[in-house]
């Protein structure tokens, strides 16, 4: 006599819907034009069990980098060349759940991805990501990308120092240095969806949560979906407000250096060295 599990239905799972909302909110923002932007949530077994039968293996996708770090992590991810607008019309094309498989070098779809369809190209960076993250805090989940509009502007305008751009942005909205004390990353031009652009943004993932791919967009890291959507949100808005100031002509006045010290004091963060000068 066989037992068989009644399983919830995967629609009402709590990180499903944080799919479907956040896939949304990026698109009705302007942020994932087209099939732009990808998000990968790493998920515990313990969550996915009531949903799915982890032991059904679709597909298994190769992978051209070594992710042994994350063997046995399942993450819902978006798919490649799939549009935001589109999730919650239709999940199962558009997202798929995956599991990295032991040898690190592919991944096996458990879920998703319905008609031939595999991860988002940009699953190097994302992978690289979660294992660079995961290894500075253990409550890591969430990788996001997508093409916010005023922070790939920036990237035409302003220096691409990243000490010079966190410095903008910490004086664009007084709560910046609070959500964001360890700044912007930059990395050079490269080509996306190759492991050398994932390499050179999981390097800078050390340090920070945040990276901007100049003249293409920003990825973000965090322990949820809200606080990492809350950072690229963040700042984008002071991306905003400096084209705003620029197209006003320019600061009159600023908050100065030892105003955001101050501001960090205050709330209990350490900026990032070698930003403010006092
Ligand atoms: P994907 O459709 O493969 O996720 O690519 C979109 C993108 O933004 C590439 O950087
Ligand atoms: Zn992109």
């Amino acid at each position: 006599m066989g037992t068989t599990m009644t399983r919830n239905s995967l629609y009402n799972a709590p990180f499903f819907q944080e799919m479907m909302d956040t896939t949304a909110n990026l698109y009705r923002l302007g942020w994932d034009e087209r099939n732009g932007g990808n998000i990968s949530y790493l998920l515990r077994e313990d969550e996915l069990i009531p949903y799915l039968d982890v032991h059904h293996v679709l597909r298994t996708v190769p992978m051209s980098f070594d992710a042994s770090a994350l063997s046995g992590k399942y993450f819902i991810v978006t798919g490649s060349g799939k549009y935001f607008k589109n999730v919650k019309r239709d999940p199962a094309e558009n997202l798929g759940i995956i599991r990295i498989a032991n040898d690190g070098n592919s991944y096996e779809i458990l879920w998703g991805f319905e008609n031939g369809g595999v991860a988002t190209s940009e699953l190097p960076t994302h992978l690289m990501n979660h294992m660079q993250r995961l290894a500075v805090d253990k409550n890591h989940r969430v990788i996001m990308h997508c093409h916010a509009t005023h922070l790939l502007a920036m990237t035409f305008t302003h220096s691409l120092k990243e000490e010079d751009f966190t410095k903008t942005l910490w004086e664009m909205c007084t709560e910046c240095i609070v959500v964001f004390p360890d700044g912007i990353g930059v990395i050079p031009w490269i080509i996306p969806g190759t492991n050398e652009i994932g390499e050179a943004t999981a390097e800078k993932m050390k340090d920070v949560r945040l990276v901007l791919w100049p003249h293409h967009g920003v990825f973000g890291a965090g322990q949820s979906m809200d606080e990492v959507f809350g950072l690229i949100e963040t700042a984008e808005k002071a991306a905003q407000v400096y084209t705003v100031v620029c197209a006003q002509g320019g600061k009159k006045q600023t908050i100065t250096d030892q105003q955001l010290q101050d501001l960090a004091d205050a709330f209990h963060v350490v900026p990032r060295e070698g930003i403010l000068n006092l």
